[in-house]
């Protein structure tokens, strides 16, 4: 089966390529990524001579370029992947958010209209953002609660989705979206939680842990996400929404805590910094409707996906140094507002 898989260069997509490439012969994949801050070749390294892997440098946004790769490529499935996906990032420069993730999103669903004879699904990788958020008390989301965005990034995946969704209603396309939780694992831009945290740690710096630290993620290892997407693209029923999640509810400074006791140091480093904008509080999910539909869970237990990732992080030092580009730097200290060297 020939995948258009857009965004293969980040954190999932990566992942999820990989995973397809070691385990899935069926696939032969065109990659679509415009290499943004995020969009590492490295990520990808060991592929870019594979027979069933092709990579496009190029956006979502470019309707005439998907339109070619779907006629050219005989493309029967899309897995997008593609958008800018830090809640952080989204607060400051909410624009660029709404060009990939909404337009971008258009863009595809409009050729993928044009192609349906030929293209037989196409997979929206959303998130449990679009929910809201949870106070700590209440049942995790599911499927049925209503769609709450909170952040400019939560917005445009929310507009994405009710998009995919207009094209199932108004066209009769064969659309699938995934709903996951936090993800962890082997690649993730340090930007995010864990990574910045790893990196930090190491060097000694101050850990910058917003508000008190008590906002809770729902965790789950990325290899998990992928099996999830892998079983929505092949038994998903068009037009459903398919939830995701860890089963494993952390706070904020619990995490780091735990990466500190895991790399052996003290709590000394935790600094506790100007919460972010309209916080999201708590995100959990309900994925019986996975389990039950797809024959989907997660496989990976806290521990074991988290003392894996941390070894990863250890042994992928200069990985993570190739990611502190100058425009990281600029971009952590307008955020964070002290200098990292
Ligand atoms: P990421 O930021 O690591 O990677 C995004 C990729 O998209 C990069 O390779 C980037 O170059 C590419 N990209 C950005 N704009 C593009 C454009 N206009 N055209 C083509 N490519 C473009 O993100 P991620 O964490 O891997 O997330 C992937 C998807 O999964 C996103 O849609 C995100 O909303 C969703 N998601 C992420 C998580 C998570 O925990 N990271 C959880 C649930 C859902
Ligand atoms: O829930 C799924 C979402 O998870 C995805 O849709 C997003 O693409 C992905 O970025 C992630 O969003 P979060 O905002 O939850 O992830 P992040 O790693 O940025 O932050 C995790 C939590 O840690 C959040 O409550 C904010 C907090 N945090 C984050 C950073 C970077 C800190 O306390 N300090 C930090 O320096």
């Amino acid at each position: 089966m020939n995948l258009l898989i857009t965004g293969g260069l980040g954190f999932i997509g990566s992942n999820f390529i990989r995973l397809l490439l070691e385990k899935y012969p069926k696939f032969e994949i065109w990659n679509l990524d415009a290499m943004t801050y995020a969009g590492n070749p490295e990520n990808l390294h060991d592929y870019v001579n594979h027979s069933r892997y092709h990579f496009v440098k190029g956006s979502i946004c470019n309707y005439e370029l998907v339109d070619y790769l779907l006629s050219e490529y005989n493309i029967e499935a899309i897995i997008n992947f593609a958008a800018e996906s830090h809640v952080d990032r989204s607060i400051s420069n909410p624009d660029v958010f709404v060009d990939t993730n909404v337009k971008g999103t258009l863009t595809l669903l409009n050729a993928f209209k044009k192609y349906r004879h030929q293209v037989q699904k196409y997979v929206q990788i959303s998130t449990d953002e679009v929910y809201g958020h949870l106070g700590f008390n209440d049942p995790a989301f599911t499927e049925k609660t209503p769609i709450h965005p909170r952040s400019p990034y939560s917005s445009s995946k929310a507009s994405a989705d009710m998009l995919v969704q207009a094209f199932f209603h108004t066209y009769q396309l064969p659309v699938v979206i995934t709903r996951c939780s936090n993800n962890y694992g082997p690649y993730q831009f340090p930007e995010k939680l864990i990574p910045l945290m790893i990196r930090n740690i190491q060097a000694d710096k101050p850990l910058p842990v917003y508000g008190d630290g008590s906002n809770v993620r729902d965790w789950i290892h990325v290899t998990d996400h992928c099996r999830g997407i892998l079983s929505a693209l092949e038994k998903g029923t068009p037009g459903e929404v398919y939830n995701f999640g860890g089963d494993a509810e952390v706070s904020n400074l619990n995490m780091v805590k735990y990466l500190l006791k895991a790399l052996g140091k003290g709590e000394d480093l935790i600094t506790f910094v100007r919460d972010r904008p309209g916080h999201d509080l708590r995100y959990a999910m309900n994925f019986e409707k996975a389990t039950k539909e797809l024959g989907w869970r997660p496989q990976y237990d806290f521990d074991t996906g988290m003392q894996e990732t941390i070894k990863w992080y250890l042994e992928h030092d200069e990985w993570v140094e190739h990611c502190i580009t100058g425009e990281y730097l600029e971009y952590y200290s307008k955020q964070y507002g002290t200098k990292l060297t």
